[in-house]
């Protein structure tokens, strides 16, 4: 049985006396919130094909499906709320001098819990940009359009996401890892850290930061972080909150 209040440690200090700190989430923190996470038990990629629906193939092939299972997922996001974890970040955020909370989710939860240093790793499902020009426009407008995806470029809107096979925004990403840097404490919370580059940011290469993770699971981090602390995002951070 796990234990409900788990040892943080130090940590709580460590936080406190931090003066730059940098976070590093993934779909375990929005799984406290209702939402699936991707390799996990009812994961979305144990039960949809990945490629179909998350590539610039599969979008080419079929947009109207992928375009349905975005929307479904903004809907899902738009149904739920932050949780306690989210909000703990926020709040931390107000007393540490330095702090970014790089992301790897599309929900908007962080953001719509009061974070405001928020990078968005993988893009987001609130706009929607064309595959051939820098055009963008909010996602709720494109879907009001029907199946009309044209953009007048010639191009087509999709969904404001990194899919596999594509480069992370290159301003966001240089700026998780100039956080990553600076940070003197770093918080890996929820994410099986597998998919790179993000989870390059906990890695000792990356940053000279005590690294606490914060996840039921073992990783494929959990071998480089300082600290593991075996537990639910909403058990540890609005202790320390
Ligand atoms: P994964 O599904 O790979 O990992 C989710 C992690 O969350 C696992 O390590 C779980 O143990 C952990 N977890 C579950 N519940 C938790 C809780 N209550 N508190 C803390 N941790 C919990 O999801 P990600 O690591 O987010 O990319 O996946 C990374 C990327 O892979 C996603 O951003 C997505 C996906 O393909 C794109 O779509 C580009």
């Amino acid at each position: 049985m796990r234990d409900t209040v788990p040892d943080l440690g130090d940590l709580r200090e460590r936080l406190d006396a931090a003066r730059s700190v940098t976070v590093l989430t993934g779909s375990g923190i929005s799984a406290e919130s209702g939402l699936p996470t991707f390799r996990g038990v009812g994961g979305l990629w144990r039960t949809h094909r990945v490629e179909e629906l998350a590539s610039p193939q599969g979008f080419a092939r079929d947009p109207r499906l992928v375009w349905t299972w975005y929307n479904e997922r903004r809907n899902a996001h738009a149904s739920v709320e932050p949780s306690p974890a989210h909000v703990a970040l926020a709040e931390i955020e107000k007393r540490v001098p330095d702090f970014t909370l790089a992301t790897q989710n599309v929900d908007s939860l962080h953001v719509r819990a009061g974070s405001r240093n928020v990078l968005e790793l993988h893009g987001s499902l609130r706009e929607a940009k064309c595959t051939r020009c820098d055009a963008r426009q909010p996602l709720d407008d494109v879907l009001a359009m029907g199946d009309a995806f044209a953009h007048e470029c010639g191009g087509m809107w999709r969904p404001d996401i990194v899919w596999f096979g594509e480069a992370l925004p290159a301003g966001v990403l240089a700026a998780a890892f100039d956080a990553a840097r600076r940070a003197d404490l770093m918080l890996v919370v929820g994410t099986s850290g597998i998919v790179h580059p993000a989870a390059s940011l906990a890695t000792k290469r990356a940053t000279r930061a005590y690294v606490v993770e914060v996840n039921p699971e073992e990783t494929a981090l959990t071998a480089q972080v300082d600290r593991s602390i075996r537990a639910r995002a909403s058990d540890v951070l609005p202790r320390l909150a």
